[in-house]
C-alpha cells in the first residue's frame, strides 16, 4: 500500500456532546436561558479524526458504539467527514456515553459533564485482530491532557512531564498541551522542546481544543517532521479551533 494512501487511525472514545452555549456561568440552583444548544459528536479519538479529515488526511476510527438514534446521528457525521468507522463496534443494547457541556463564550471556558453507563472499551483481543498495514500511524493515548496533568497535582505541562515521564516506556515523547501556555514535549534525551500557544482574536469555544493539538502533532509527526514543528502547528490548529465553534472552521482556515 502506498505510504500517502494509509490512514491514521485514532483509538478511543466517541460519545454524543450536547453543548449548551452561555455568556454567563450559570449559578448553582438556579433556571437560565441558554444563547444556543446543540448536539455534536464529541469524544477524543473522534473528534481528533474529525480535525485530520479537516486537515485532508485520510482518518479512520477504532471504539465502541452505542445503538439507537444517537448511534444514527454519531454515524452520519463520520460519514460527513469521510472517517473510516470499518473497526467501530456495536453494542446495540447500550446507552450513549454522553457530555453536557457549558461553554461559556465570554470566557471561552468548556466545562464538561460526562456519563458512560454500559458501553465497553475496545479490548487487545479487537485490537489484535486489525491489518496495521491500512495504518501510518495509530493514536490511543500517548499525550498527556492539562485535565490528567492537573488530576495528578501537576501545575504546568513541564512538571508534569517530568513528573510522568519514569511511567512511560524507554524512548518514548511525551507532550503536553496546556492552554494559553501552549505545549511542551519531553523525549529521552531529557530536554524540554515548547511551543508558545496562538490564542485567536476573540476566544468562542476551546470544547476539542486539545483534540485538535493531538490531530495537529500526529499529523504532522506522520508526515516526518520534527517534533518542534509538530508541537507548533499542534499550537497553531489548536488555537485557531478556538476562534469559532465546533470543528468546521478548521477547514476554512487551513492554508494560515
Ligand atoms: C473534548 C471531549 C468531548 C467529550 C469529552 C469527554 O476533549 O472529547 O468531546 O465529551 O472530551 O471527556
Amino acid at each position: 500500500m502506498e505510504e500517502q494512501e494509509k490512514k491514521i487511525l485514532c483509538v478511543g472514545l466517541v460519545c454524543l456532546d450536547i453543548i449548551n452555549v452561555v455568556d454567563k456561568y450559570p449559578e448553582e440552583d438556579t433556571d437560565s436561558r441558554c444563547l444556543s444548544q446543540r448536539w455534536q459528536r464529541g469524544g477524543n479519538a473522534s473528534n481528533s479524526c474529525t480535525v485530520l479529515s479537516l486537515l485532508g488526511a485520510p482518518s479512520a476510527f477504532m471504539g465502541a458504539l452505542c445503538g439507537g438514534p444517537v448511534a444514527d446521528f454519531i454515524l452520519e457525521d463520520f460519514q460527513k467527514f469521510h472517517i473510516d468507522v470499518s473497526l467501530m463496534s456495536e453494542h446495540a443494547q447500550c446507552v450513549p456515553p454522553t457530555s453536557v457541556v457549558i461553554a461559556n463564550i465570554t470566557t471561552g471556558s468548556r466545562t464538561i459533564l460526562h456519563m458512560n453507563r454500559n458501553l465497553p472499551e475496545v479490548t487487545a483481543e479487537d485490537f489484535s485482530k486489525v491489518d496495521l498495514c491500512q495504518f501510518k500511524w495509530i493514536h490511543f493515548e500517548v499525550f498527556v491532557s492539562k485535565d490528567v496533568a492537573r488530576h495528578f497535582g501537576f501545575l504546568s505541562a513541564e512538571a508534569a512531564l517530568r513528573g510522568l515521564y519514569g511511567r512511560v516506556r524507554q524512548g518514548a515523547v511525551l507532550i503536553c498541551a496546556w492552554g494559553e501556555k501552549g505545549a511542551d514535549a519531553l523525549g529521552p534525551d531529557g530536554s524540554v522542546v515548547h511551543s508558545d500557544a496562538f490564542p485567536p482574536e476573540t476566544l468562542v469555544d476551546t470544547l476539542g481544543a486539545g483534540d485538535t493539538f493531538n490531530s495537529g502533532v500526529i499529523l504532522t509527526l506522520s508526515n516526518g517532521g520534527g517534533l518542534q514543528d509538530a508541537l507548533t502547528f499542534g499550537c497553531r490548529v489548536a488555537g485557531r479551533k478556538c476562534g469559532f465553534h465546533g470543528y468546521d472552521g478548521i477547514a476554512e482556515n487551513s492554508a494560515n
